[in-house]
């Protein structure tokens, strides 16, 4: 499966999480897009990719066929869904579209991405982190947004979303769910799910090209959510697809390679890359490094560290032992996040225990 894939060889690659990582063919369909843009670049954004310039909305294009696969993936409805270029582009979207009367709070946890808690702060509302087991109680007369991840980047964990959604939508708040890292990791059927609000990556676990991302967005609140960029799909009565669809002259061939990644990610053996990373969390444990409690993300495990320089850490493993996972501090304690992707094997969790041993045996230890 290694060969499969375009990374580096000589890296012990255990970050799969931050940034996905492409499969060979799919890459090459990638190539094999932009160089047909490039063929014809007329021809292809005016006919093949979007045909609505030839005023006729309901001729598919490239952009709605790859639209329809991703929606059927998702289990959502293909008009409920936009392509965006990632997952903080989709939240922006909806943030920076709501209007905040003083004392508005957006309830969300800590355990949440910072760039996404950063753009809550950004609107101006009062920002309410607590526990994820404590959201639903903290629900309150002035909780207009609830926010949560549907896995935490920070702690590899899965939380109930569903209850999540439920319960805000009761309170009258809108639901909103961060699934930068649930699509290819998790099972989602996203007309059922309870958000109405769900941004998301194709890059990081559908291994889709960077640049591929998606909004869906609950039919009842469609009409007020803007697009980052208004251009030609901007019109009162224009649907939500259209609004979202066009943002100027920009290369689409990642958004349009996201069948060939959907095709692909269908080939991965999902029961063994989560029994690689249940592996790598014993391997750790053997360690005495333990994750949080909680419902840990298929693919991803994040242990804490005892007291040392996260920073130092990431950069020695990866200097010194070429492997790539990453430490970093979350709420002031250091934790390490290791993410199996579908090229990684049982010596790449060798590699990460033994680099781990060596670095706190060495004459400068880790911690
Ligand atoms: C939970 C979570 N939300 C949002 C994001 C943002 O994703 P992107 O940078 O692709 O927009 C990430 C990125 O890792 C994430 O882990």
């Amino acid at each position: 499966m290694r060969d499969g894939f375009l990374l580096d060889p000589d890296v012990v690659q255990l970050n799969h999480g931050s940034f996905g990582a492409c499969p060979v063919e799919v890459f090459e369909e990638y190539q094999r897009i932009q160089r047909e843009l490039e063929a014809g670049p007329t021809d292809f954004f005016t006919r093949k990719a979007a045909r609505w310039f030839w005023g006729d909305p309901e001729l598919p294009g490239l952009m709605a066929e790859a639209r329809a696969a991703l929606a059927s993936f998702l289990g959502a409805q293909v008009d409920d869904l936009v392509f965006v270029p990632n997952a903080t582009s989709g939240l922006n979207a909806v943030a920076r579209s709501l209007r905040f009367e003083p004392g508005d709070e957006v309830l969300t946890t800590t355990h949440e991405y910072g760039a996404i808690t950063t753009t809550w702060r950004f609107t101006g509302a009062r920002v309410v982190e607590c526990d994820p087991d404590d959201v639903i109680d903290r629900i309150g007369p002035r909780t207009r947004v609830v926010s949560v991840s549907h896995v935490s980047s920070a702690t590899a964990l899965v939380f109930a979303v569903e209850e999540i959604c439920a319960a805000a939508r009761e309170a009258g708040a809108l639901a909103v769910v961060d699934g930068a890292h649930a699509p290819g990791q998790l099972p989602l059927d996203l007309s059922t799910l309870g958000a109405y609000v769900y941004p998301g990556n194709c890059h990081k676990w559908l291994c889709a090209p960077k640049g591929a991302g998606f909004l869906w967005v609950a039919e009842e609140h469609q009409d007020w959510v803007e697009p980052l960029v208004v251009s030609w799909g901007w019109r009162d009565d224009a649907d939500f697809a259209e609004r979202h669809g066009w943002a100027g002259t920009r290369d689409p061939a990642a958004y349009l390679t996201v069948p060939k990644a959907l095709e692909v990610h269908a080939t991965f053996d999902a029961p063994r890359q989560r029994a690689l990373a249940d592996l790598a969390e014993t391997r750790l444990t053997e360690l005495g490094l333990a994750r949080l409690p909680g419902e840990p993300a298929p693919y991803m495990r994040a242990v804490e560290l005892p007291p040392c320089d996260p920073a130092l850490l990431w950069r020695r493993l990866f200097e010194e032992h070429r492997v790539e996972a990453p430490a970093y501090e979350w709420r002031e304690r250091p934790f390490l996040r290791v993410s199996i992707g579908p090229y990684n094997d049982e010596q790449d969790v060798a590699r990460l225990a033994d680099a781990l041993l060596d670095l706190t045996r060495s004459p400068h230890p880790v911690w």
